[in-house]
This record gives structure tokens, C-alpha cells and sequence, in this order.
């Protein structure tokens, strides 16, 4: 039998990196998945540091990053540039690219186009896509491929004008079949796992217990398999709105603030850059200069910084 080991090891062992096959493991054996969102080099290398199993470069960027009113708009090209980043500094995480509107619905050689460029040119080792039944063909075209598929169902923001809005889905018993019977259809098509939105939390538990495989919930209670949030809201850097089912785990953007306007007083008042940020340069060269100065060319007047 072979031995899966557990993303948290012991001080003395090596991390490994994260496959789909130890996500999987980790369903087996009951070890909560932790996800985070991620779109640049930094937050990327702290959360690998930090042991996270996923970091997902959602499509969120477009909101949360580019200022965009939706996730609608948010392209190819932006989303390849961001996984890039995000790739250069988390070397243990599994990753997974966000397909964005428009790269995978047109048709299915276009999507396997789109998801391969996540894996050759962006370095992520896996695509996430939103639907259910209507993207069975598509999914296995690209797992086909060779390409892990991470499924999206519940609140699906690409879909926020069929949907009317960020509103909870599954309520009622036909939704909740619904839901229940594409879960079922991506994990036939092929998906690894499956992202639930904001559904309500004894549906995602349903689905969880019925699928093979695992299920990270977002707004989708603590039945799921694993967890997942926008780091911005868990930061408190997106203030335009925070879903209820957001826990923030800090209040950056008070920190943000307070620093920038300590910096803006700081070089208004002249109390910043201090000695302590300023490079020196030896009395023998300042003297050197000053001389070269007043001999190659008397135009040039050696400025007298106490001088104003
Ligand atoms: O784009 C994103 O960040 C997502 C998560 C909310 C799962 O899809």
C-alpha cells in the first residue's frame, strides 16, 4: 500500500508538494482542506510558508484586485499574468487557475486551449471552471488532456445576471436536487473537487458525504470537506462589500490607512526620509567632488543641503 503523507508534517520532514492525489487522501482520511485565494508573489510565499493545501488564483482578482464591478471582464491575459506571479512564490501549494468568462463556454478546443495555457505558460497545476451539467463535455475534454479540473456550483458570480444577483442558491428542495445531481455529473466528468458557494450548509454536507470527492466550501457551512475565502475579505482590504459568510480575520485596511497617512505626514512635515534612510558619502569624497566641481566647471555650485 502506498503511503500518502499529510500536508502538516512534523518538524523534521520536508514539506512535499500538494498533489490532487493528497487531496483526495485528505478527503479518506478526514483532514479538513485548507484554500486560500492568492494574485501576487508575496501573499503567495506567505501562505506556502504557512502550510496552506490550495491557493487558488480566482477570478475574483477582477474585483478584489483590478477594480473591476464584476468578475465578468477579467480576460485571459490577466489572469495568466497573476498566476505567474502567484507561481514564483508558492512552491508547495496545489494551484489552481481560474478560468475566466468567456475561456472555456465558447467551445470545448477553445477551453482546452485556454486551460492548458494555466499549466504551460502560468505555471498553476490545475483550472477551476463554474457549471454544472451544461460543462460535463468541456471538463473531460481538458482532464482528457491531462489537466486537473477544480468544478464550481451553487453561487456561480460568472453567471450573476441568469442568477439576479449574489444571492444564496440550493433553497428549496428542486435547487437542491438540481445541485445535488450535477455534483454528481462533474464528478463523473472528471473534477478532483468542487468548490460550493453559498448554499445552504445541510445541502453542502449532503452533497460532501454523497461525492468521492472532495467538496471546499465558500458561505457553505463546515460540512464540506475543505474551506476557501477571498484573502482580501479574510485581510479586511475589500471594503466595496463583505458577504456574510466571511469571517475576517484581520483589519488590514486600518493599518493600510494609518500608515499611509503617517507617510504622507511624515514627508509633508519633512520628519521623513530621516538620517537612518539616507545613504552617506565619506567627508573625503564630498570634498573631492566639490573641487572637481569648482574647477571643471564654475556653473556648477556644490549645494548646500543646510542651505534653503
Ligand atoms: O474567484 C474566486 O475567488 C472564487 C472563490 C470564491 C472560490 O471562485
Amino acid at each position: 500500500m502506498s503511503v500518502i503523507q499529510s500536508t502538516t508534517p512534523n518538524s523534521t520532514e520536508e514539506r512535499k508538494k500538494v498533489t490532487t492525489r493528497l487531496i483526495q487522501a485528505m478527503k479518506t482520511r478526514h483532514e479538513p482542506i485548507s484554500m486560500l485565494t492568492a494574485y501576487d508573489y508575496p501573499t503567495a510565499l506567505m501562505m506556502d510558508q504557512m502550510g496552506m493545501d490550495i491557493i487558488l488564483v480566482g477570478d475574483s482578482l477582477g474585483m478584489v484586485v483590478l477594480g473591476y464591478d464584476s468578475t465578468l471582464p477579467v480576460t485571459m491575459n490577466e489572469m495568466i499574468h497573476h498566476c505567474k506571479a502567484v507561481a514564483r512564490g508558492a512552491k508547495y501549494a496545489l494551484l489552481v487557475g481560474d478560468m475566466p468568462f468567456m475561456s472555456y463556454q465558447v467551445s470545448t478546443s477553445e477551453a482546452v486551449r485556454n486551460a492548458g495555457r494555466f499549466l504551460q505558460e502560468a505555471g498553476m497545476n490545475a483550472v477551476k471552471l463554474e457549471g454544472g451539467s451544461e460543462r460535463a463535455e468541456t471538463i473531460r475534454a481538458i482532464v482528457n488532456t491531462g489537466i486537473p479540473v477544480m468544478g464550481h456550483l451553487g453561487l456561480t458570480p460568472q453567471s450573476i445576471h441568469q442568477l439576479g444577483g449574489y444571492r444564496t442558491q440550493g433553497r428549496d428542495a428542486d435547487a437542491a436536487y438540481t445541485l445535488l445531481e450535477n455534483a454528481q455529473v462533474l464528478q463523473e466528468a472528471g473534477c478532483f473537487s468542487i468548490v460550493l458557494e453559498s448554499i445552504p450548509g445541510r445541502l453542502a454536507e449532503l452533497v460532501s458525504l454523497r461525492l468521492e470527492i472532495p467538496t471546499i466550501g465558500i458561505g457553505a457551512g463546515a460540512g464540506c470537506d475543505g474551506q476557501v475565502l477571498v484573502t482580501h475579505d479574510l485581510l479586511g482590504i475589500f471594503e466595496r462589500f463583505t458577504p456574510k459568510f466571511v469571517k475576517r480575520y484581520a483589519n488590514l485596511s486600518t493599518e493600510m490607512r494609518k500608515a499611509f497617512s503617517e507617510y504622507i505626514a511624515g514627508v509633508k512635515s519633512k520628519t521623513f526620509p530621516g538620517a537612518e534612510h539616507t545613504v552617506d558619502m565619506s567627508e573625503d569624497e564630498w570634498k573631492c567632488l566639490e573641487e572637481r566641481l569648482t574647477q571643471e566647471s564654475p556653473r556648477f555650485i556644490v549645494h548646500d543641503p543646510s542651505v534653503r
